[in-house]
């Protein structure tokens, strides 16, 4: 911590309407990659939760009311200080999440797109006229800010989870209150400190960091001045609050679990493949609901694919994401690590073959080696759990349809991948896969003007582009009369 250059972003208490508030009991912030104590944050409760609920509520109407220009200025603001501040935020990041500093800069820089976005997109806010039924009526539909949300944010992107929610909510003319990870709330913080500094109005932008997230959850998904509720986490806990907002008839959009194919065929390219497989699976070491979950590769080519695929691993270098040149970092936790663990351990003895890695660089660390497993089968757990670790799994098939129906044998449907080169497959795969997302010929998908969110169990709603706005609108229709008196 003592290399920042900014001390002022390292934050250790809560922050809603503009103050930073203080609480007797604080939790500590580890880093994973040493198991060191890097900060201690004070502990935010329920009754912490309803206040900052309270100050959102009470910004709202001014907030709503600023012309789209000014929202959007003071957006521009916020992320060009996130811009500015890139190398501290992406240190803090590292030393909470453990991802490797190249890529923790680069999620500061993913979080300011959504911030710029947004900011442009603010302005672009559109209502509609419609021909009447009657020739004295017209017709006219408005769109509103949905009024105050909430949000809670998983550890995995501590910035820009929160910038891509925060900013559609402040764009539309929303107040926004965030739980981010008890594990990874310094990210969180250091986005609020430079909320104030951008002048965003006290009550537009709130943190809640504490650890009862049971409590805290519960005052966000059930106090009825929210409107709206948003989440991204797994699929289990993403019911329960689904379920815990339907008391006050909340908007919900849920980004949740996902279970991603990664489908390659004979006809592919099969070295771009590779880099697309090695990107998609292996961004923060296998922790993002986009990663790759099952690699399926045409019988015909599995040998050759298998064989550049090894030798790509075998150049990852993994340890303490704050040295140069390593590629992958720690896992979050002792329980990340076991359940890899476990997964992969129960494929072995089910006749999985490892080819690499297959168990953690240490017994006592959280550095999970990166690992590739071939012969995997579909009724296997790790084909059908997701991994959430750096663990590649392959399987092989023989025909597109078999391909197809085996990618969508699960309750997931988050991000897809295929790589091929014939453009009628490219068509007929594209648009038979179930899921919210298709990377074809790419293995990184995501990004501010593009609709991220899944179907079937992945949740619902979107994020980033104009669908992303659009969830943070409600739709008025005006009918106005009497034009013929
Ligand atoms: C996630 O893992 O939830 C988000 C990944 C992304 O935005 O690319």
């Amino acid at each position: 911590m003592t290399k920042l250059h900014d001390q002022g972003l390292l934050k250790n208490s809560s922050y809603w309407h503009g103050e930073w508030h203080r609480s007797n009991t604080h939790f500590n912030i580890t880093n994973p990659a040493s198991g060191e104590v890097i900060a201690k944050v004070a502990d935010a409760s329920a009754a912490d939760a309803e206040q900052a609920v309270a100050a959102a509520h009470a910004a709202f109407a001014d907030w709503a009311a600023r012309p789209a220009a000014e929202r959007s200025q003071l957006l521009m603001r916020w992320q060009q200080l996130l811009l500015d501040h890139q190398d501290d935020l992406g240190l803090l990041l590292t030393l909470e999440q453990g991802k490797p500093l190249a890529e923790a800069k680069g999620e500061i820089a993913y979080g300011a797109s959504y911030l710029q976005w947004f900011a442009e997109e603010a302005k672009r806010v559109y209502g509609d006229t419609i021909p009447a039924k009657a020739a004295n009526q017209r017709i006219m539909v408005l769109k509103q800010p949905v009024g105050v949300v909430a949000a809670i944010t998983p550890w995995n992107f501590p910035n820009a989870m929160i910038a891509r929610k925060a900013a559609a909510a402040l764009a539309a003319g929303c107040t926004f209150v965030v739980k981010p990870a008890q594990l990874t709330p310094l990210s969180a913080l250091a986005l609020a400190e430079l909320a104030h500094r951008a002048g965003i109005p006290a009550g537009v932008f709130n943190v809640i960091a504490g650890t009862d997230a049971a409590a805290i959850g519960e005052v966000l998904t059930q106090d009825a001045r929210v409107a709206k509720f948003s989440f991204t986490g797994s699929t289990n806990i993403g019911k329960q609050l689904a379920k815990q907002c339907a008391g006050t008839v909340k908007r919900v959009s849920l980004e949740l679990g996902g279970n991603a194919p990664f489908i390659v065929f004979a006809d592919a390219d099969l070295d771009a493949a590779v880099d697309g497989l090695m990107a998609s699976k292996f961004r923060n070491a296998g922790q993002t609901c986009v990663c790759t979950n099952r690699v399926l590769v045409q019988q015909s080519v599995i040998a050759a694919f298998t064989e550049k695929l090894q030798q790509a691993i075998s150049k990852l270098k993994i340890g303490d994401g704050t040295r140069d040149n390593v590629d992958i970092g720690p896992l979050i936790s002792e329980d990340a690590c076991a359940k890899v663990d476990k997964l992969l351990q129960a494929a072995l003895k089910q006749g999985a073959k490892l080819h690499c890695g297959g168990k953690r660089q240490s017994a006592d660390s959280l550095f999970y080696l990166p690992t590739l497993l071939s012969d995997i089968t579909a009724e296997m757990d790790i084909t059908q759990q997701e991994i959430f670790g750096p663990v590649v799994a392959l399987q092989s098939f023989s025909e597109e349809a078999e391909a197809i129906a085996r990618a969508n044998a699960t309750e997931f449907g988050l991000a897809a991948y295929f790589y091929s080169r014939d453009i009628g497959r490219i068509w007929r795969v594209a648009e038979g896969l179930q899921y919210g997302m298709v990377g074809i010929n790419e293995g990184l998908i995501s990004n501010p003007a593009a609709p991220f969110g899944g179907v079937k169990q992945s949740g619902y709603g979107r994020e980033g582009s104009k669908y992303g706005l659009a969830d943070y609108l409600d739709t008025k229709y005006l009918c106005l009369g009497g034009l013929d008196r």
